[in-house]
């Protein structure tokens, strides 16, 4: 039996989907733990692009048991289309995907306080994702979250909602001189909404256990990253869940697994959108080609990221708190002909090297980064299909990697496509 996570290193966007698309292969179950439709996981099939922000990618494969667990917010609508947009595509998922009756709803009155919160903090705004990821969990804490188990009896989600949509108009009226929302509306949507999705609700952590217990391979698929994780990243720039491997476990109801793998994925540089410190980054020439020649737009919300070289001391950062057994290099074909690479080994700050993230807010826009400069290569790397067949300084930016981490790489992306992947050690 096996339970494998993947984990991004830094702030999400690495390249999780197509991994996770890879090595749903081998697994017989594929779910998410934490955080909604904030995230956005491209994968690419025989040309066809695929992007999913709450199906965890592994759904592709058919036959594959599709879990939304137990930490994760959910916004019926979003949830409905992309369950709809597989259909069109020929990929049914209705007989084979399950909902917690544990995660928390998404409801309109969160996506509009996203907005407002992010107004009121004008030159410090977060740069959310604007999906009313914050004030859904802001409410799942301050025990005022609606859960999707609350859908089942129409009753009861209807004295719910009552109760807190008052409340939540009393918010938006007077604190924020904002029009009240109607709860008929509302009711009637997510009554839709309800009979569309009961047949999906279940007791997921109950049936992760279950299928653990027989054996079956658990790919728990990570969504943003370590560095945007409530409590470990870079806050108050960060989500407000847990991208970490120990929120994973958490978000769908698994205790401590034995031979647990932990897959980190972490891209050859290193890009982040939205606000917030970002060491390594390149602004202008450098920082421009890698956008455009890696793509890095928003998969979301197609905000351009923002891009620079690979940050070795929050890898290592990441490796720690996940407790990673083996990385996923991706994108390494992007820094073809780039000419000399660098990759971020330690941090000046106060003109002191550091070789850890520092804790203190206050110093991480004062890190500058320590490069160790490596000599790149200029051809083409996608068409590659055995790692030994990488150009020397390719290999040789690889097992830097390695021995900076003493973390084996077990993975090297090299294209969009499930077939552009050199497989060093096998995860299932
Ligand atoms: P929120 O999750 O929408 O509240 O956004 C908080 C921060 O996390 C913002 O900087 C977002 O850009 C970032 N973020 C959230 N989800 C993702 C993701 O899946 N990839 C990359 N950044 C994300």
């Amino acid at each position: 039996m096996a339970v494998s996570i993947v984990v991004g290193t830094h702030w999400g966007d690495e390249g999780k989907g197509k991994i996770v698309d890879y090595l749903g292969e081998n697994a017989q179950v594929v779910a998410r733990a934490q955080g909604g439709n904030n995230a956005g996981h491209t994968v690419i099939v025989e040309g066809e692009k695929y992007v999913f922000h709450l199906l965890p990618s592994g759904v592709l494969h058919p036959g594959k048991v599709g879990i939304l667990g137990d930490g994760m917010v959910v916004d019926p609508s979003s949830l409905l289309g992309e369950i709809d947009f597989l259909r069109q595509k020929g990929k049914d998922v209705s007989e084979r995907l399950f909902l917690s009756s544990k995660a928390h709803l998404v409801l309109p009155y969160h996506r509009i306080l996203d907005g407002i919160y992010e107004n009121i903090r004008g030159g410090g705004k977060l740069g959310t994702t604007g999906k009313g990821i914050g004030p859904a969990y802001e409410d799942k804490v301050s025990r005022w979250g609606i859960r999707v188990g609350d859908l089942e009896d129409e009753k009861l989600f209807a004295q719910k909602l009552r109760v807190t949509l008052d409340y939540k108009n009393l918010l938006l009226e007077r604190a924020f001189n904002q029009p009240s929302l109607p709860y008929d509306k509302i009711l009637e949507d997510y009554l839709g909404y309800a009979s569309l999705l009961k047949p999906y609700i279940a007791d997921t952590s109950r049936m992760i256990y279950q299928f653990y217990r027989e054996g079956k391979n658990i790919l728990i698929e990570g969504a943003q990253g370590t560095m945007l994780d409530l409590d470990h990243g870079t806050y108050p720039f960060v989500t407000s869940s847990y991208p970490v491997v120990a929120g994973s476990l958490l978000g769908v109801g698994l205790g401590s697994i034995p031979n647990l793998e932990v897959l980190g994925v972490c891209k050859a540089y290193t890009t982040r959108v939205g606000e917030g410190p970002f060491p390594t980054e390149l602004r202008g020439g450098m920082g421009d080609y890698l956008r455009e020649k890696g793509g890095e737009y928003g998969a979301t919300t197609g905000r351009p990221r923002r891009c620079g070289w690979l940050d070795g001391v929050i890898l290592r950062y990441a490796a720690r708190i996940n407790g990673i057994t083996s990385l996923a290099l991706t994108k390494l074909d992007v820094l073809g002909g780039v000419g000399p690479l660098k990759i971020c080994r330690a941090y000046l700050v106060e003109g002191e090297e550091v070789d850890d993230f520092p804790v203190i807010p206050h110093l991480w826009d004062k890190c500058e980064p320590v490069y160790e400069e490596m000599e790149g290569w200029e051809e083409d790397i996608s068409l590659v299909s055995s790692y030994y067949d990488l150009p020397s300084s390719a290999q040789r930016f690889v097992e830097f990697i390695e021995d900076f981490t003493q973390i084996p790489i077990a993975i090297v992306s090299v294209g969009k496509e499930r077939q552009n992947t050199l497989v060093r050690k096998e995860i299932f």
